[in-house]
């Protein structure tokens, strides 16, 4: 990578000002309304703390959750988290671009660290533009006549053509973090040991169908992946397009979330490859807060689907065990509550124990991997990023890379 990318190598930043974009994006507690610490924190901090201890002073962008979520949070408990980590004041700025933002960073010292608020409350960030059409932004325009140089540490946000991925590397010199170095580095060298240009089984769940279902389709298309084994929200996409009714509450959740404007996607791709797709043949719900397991034939009245059964857990355990190289991303139901990680859990043990190439990922796939206590040594590779790892193996568009790109 060092070839096609320049790194915290080839720089002095004594006395620069750097704005560095991280992936910080961390599973909620809604009860407890705290940010779990999280491997994101953990990485980032370590490229936040080379900077410091390089003199830079250091700028963070960082965005959490999504527009209408409800981890669609202030980063204030992020720098809190982060200076755990860097072992040093990383200071809370709630403003992004306004003179609050502006004051701070020009009375940074060297050394010195601060961590402006989520970038999505700019309503421009999250639009999907070109580098140039960004670095025209009021985030670019006004933060990079401040700063010296910029960092690019959010693999993990890499397949998005935000504002403070993209827009920054048309007006600064543009460096690769220490994390998205890492990733790029272990990812490449795994393709490259497979041998093979086609991937064998993705486990796609969670609770974001966006990026799988591109993913899918694509790769489903071009035949360089073979199986598709779906679980999570993607999984009861796939069951309403089978013709199984689910129960209200579901249908509410979906509908909430906007996901039911992807069924005409989820129905044409099950049209074209039933075939190579798997979908559930059982799920868990709650009854009386217990876990109850029912065949989608018979899904029982008024109860959320909170988990794959273990009919399909055994299914999907026997595929992925013939397969040569599997990624996974995203949990197969709600893994935070102990009656619903079974399925999550059977999954991420069997890749885990599988003698072929395994890559999984994402925010919750590692709080999960974390709960389980799963060795992380047992994949080939585990990385921060969901949504991005699955694009980037299906050769997809990775702006957030090709940008740094020398
Ligand atoms: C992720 O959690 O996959 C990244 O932080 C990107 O978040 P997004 O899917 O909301 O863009």
């Amino acid at each position: 990578m060092g070839k096609n990318f320049s790194t915290l190598d080839d720089f002095n930043f004594k006395n620069k000002t750097v704005i560095l974009r991280v992936d910080i994006n961390s599973p909620y507690n809604e009860k407890t309304k705290k940010i779990e610490t999280s491997d994101r924190l953990v990485e980032s901090a370590k490229t936040i703390k080379e900077l410091s201890k390089k003199e830079a002073k250091v700028v963070i962008l960082a965005h959490q959750g999504r527009k209408g979520d409800p981890d669609f949070l202030p980063l204030k408990q992020h720098s809190r988290l982060l200076a755990k980590y860097v072992e040093k004041k990383v200071g809370y700025v709630n403003d992004i671009i306004g003179e609050k933002a502006v004051n701070k960073i020009k009375g940074l010292k060297k050394g010195q660290i601060i961590l402006l608020d989520n970038v999505r409350f700019l309503e421009e960030e999250i639009k999907n533009k070109t580098p140039k059409e960004h670095s025209k932004s009021q985030l670019v325009q006004a933060l990079s006549p401040l700063a010296d140089i910029f960092v690019n540490d959010a693999f993990s946000a890499a397949h998005r053509s935000h504002a403070s991925i993209v827009g920054f590397t048309k007006v600064l010199h543009s460096v690769a973090g220490r994390t998205m170095e890492k990733e790029i580095k272990s990812i490449k060298k795994i393709i490259t040991k497979m041998k093979i240009s086609k991937h064998d089984t993705f486990v796609l769940g969670g609770t974001k169908p966006d990026e799988p279902l591109n993913v899918m389709g694509h790769m489903l298309k071009k035949r360089t992946l073979e199986k598709v084994l779906v679980c999570g929200v993607i999984g009861e996409l796939f069951l309403i397009v089978n013709g199984y009714k689910l129960e209200r509450v579901n249908m509410n959740f979906l509908k909430k979330k906007g996901y039911l404007d992807y069924l005409p996607q989820v129905k044409k791709l099950w049209k074209k490859y039933k075939k190579r797709i798997e979908i559930p043949l059982d799920v868990a719900v709650e009854i009386k807060r217990k876990r109850k397991e029912f065949s989608v034939e018979e899904l029982p009245k008024n109860s959320q689907i909170m988990d794959i059964g273990i009919e399909t857990c055994v299914k999907y355990a026997r595929i992925i065990n013939e397969s040569r190289n599997i990624a996974m991303k995203g949990p197969a139901g709600v893994y935070e509550k102990n009656e619903f990680d079974l399925g999550t859990r059977i999954i991420l043990e069997v890749i885990a124990n599988s003698k072929g190439f395994s890559l999984v990922g994402g925010g919750h796939t590692l709080s999960a991997l974390k709960k389980f206590n799963i060795d992380k040594n047992r994949f080939s590779h585990v990385s921060l990023g969901g949504g991005a790892l699955i694009t980037y193996l299906s050769g997809g568009k990775m702006p957030g890379i090709e940008t740094l790109m020398k």
